[in-house]
């Protein structure tokens, strides 16, 4: 069969993959826990419900403007100066089907076959993988002191003339790191002086625990003009656990978002506008469940980290934000796709791996499941890779019994 360059370039989303099993084995009624997702349990918000059912009812659901809704607009404008500190207009806004659309279509907007983008790993899936949809060359750039935190100079180093974008994403998916004001600031100052884009992936910002506080990208911007080619991009899926609704949106200079609504108008037409009117009602709604989803979530870490500490040998670095602990299960393996395999078959949990991620070796377990998921999951999974544990397991009425060293 013949098939595009493009296409055979690009892997499977194994975190879609995973959660896809998950649901087989969960219907199948396995005893399966979910510690892979990338979702938050929480119910959708009312105020996000009632605004959907409004144009629901009235029968009258026709194509929106490509670039969204007018009142979606003036939702994410309203959010930007929240947020932000900085007053865009219209032009500068774009609604895409989840912030992965809206991500992708500035790439294809920005980016040439054979160009370079920048980004610190470990990183979200997707990155190099969008990256090749454009031909262009993901760079992921790992930081040369071990840790989860890049510094300017690492990402400096890896600047080359095809260099077109840098991609930023903290608090970060998979390590849950916050970046530092200084890189934040090091960064737009590099990106400027470069002449390079800047696309912060924001979508975690506001679940940041211990106090911490996102870092405003444009505070640093030295030209806020139309010529500013930082790209925020954000969505309503993990702050208002609105996954299944599929919107998202970008900020950027006007030039750019009319190119970006070029491309899309050719790939879906804009998103539906049932969600976008979902996602309307819950950013102008009452903003409760987000405070209370990010308080669950600090303790759902706390409890993870116990768990996590007291697991032999496996290093944990404390999450700032987000709903992912990174570790480091490398003394029970290198290869993280096997472990994570290994984890699934024998004891039914779902971790992901951290290879999907740049980093083998490396498990991310999710903290959106119940406190009772976590301390099982994790117990699980000490049984299965310590060597020192007890011969069985009992889950519910099943005894598993360790045919492995
Ligand atoms: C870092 C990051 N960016 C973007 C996305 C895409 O989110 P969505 O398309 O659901 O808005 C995700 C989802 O997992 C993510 O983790």
């Amino acid at each position: 069969m013949s098939l595009s360059l493009i296409g055979r370039s690009i892997s499977e989303s194994m975190t879609l993959k995973l959660n896809e099993i998950a649901a087989i084995l969960s219907a199948k009624g396995e005893p399966l826990i979910h510690l892979g997702g990338g979702e938050p349990r929480s119910k959708t918000p009312i105020d996000a419900i009632n605004s959907t059912a409004g144009l629901l009812n009235s029968g009258e659901i026709r194509y929106t403007p490509v670039d969204g809704m007018p009142e979606m607009k003036q939702a994410i404008i309203r959010y930007t100066e929240e947020f932000y500190d900085r007053k865009v207009e219209p032009e500068n806004v774009i609604t895409s089907s989840g912030a992965k659309q809206a991500i992708m279509v500035a790439l294809q907007a920005i980016l040439d076959p054979q160009d370079e983008v920048i980004f610190p790993s470990p990183y979200w899936v997707s990155y190099p993988e969008m990256a090749k949809l454009c031909g262009a060359i993901p760079v992921p750039v790992f930081p040369e002191d071990g840790t989860f935190y890049p510094r300017i100079q690492d990402i400096e180093q890896n600047v080359t003339t095809y260099t077109k974008a840098v991609i930023i994403n903290t608090p970060n998916n998979p390590s849950g790191a916050l970046y530092s004001e200084e890189f934040i600031s090091d960064i737009v100052q590099l990106c400027e002086k470069q002449g390079l884009y800047l696309i912060m992936d924001d979508i975690y910002h506001r679940l940041i625990f211990d106090g911490k506080k996102q870092i405003n990208c444009y505070k640093y911007a030295k030209d806020l003009t139309e010529n500013c080619k930082i790209i925020v991009t954000n969505s309503v899926s993990k702050q208002y656990a609105m996954t299944g609704f599929r919107i998202g949106w970008a900020i950027a200079n006007k030039k750019l978002i009319e190119v970006m609504t070029n491309i899309q108008g050719h790939q879906t037409a804009g998103p539906a506008g049932l969600l976008q009117k979902a996602a309307i009602g819950a950013i102008n709604g009452i903003q409760s469940s987000v405070e209370s989803l990010r308080l669950t979530l600090e303790n759902n870490r706390r409890v993870m980290l116990e768990q996590l500490n007291a697991f032999d040998g496996v290093k944990v670095t404390k999450p700032d934000g987000t709903f992912y602990v990174f570790a480091d299960f490398s003394i029970y393996g290198k290869d993280s796709a096997k472990m994570s395999k290994f984890l699934l078959d024998k004891v039914r949990v779902l971790t992901m791996p951290g290879v999907e991620f740049g980093l083998d070796g490396y498990l991310r377990l999710s903290t959106c499941g119940s406190i009772k998921d976590i301390v099982e999951g994790i117990e699980r999974m000490k049984w299965a890779l310590d060597p020192n544990s007890p011969n069985e397991l009992f889950i519910g009425e099943r005894k598993l019994v360790r045919d492995w060293v």
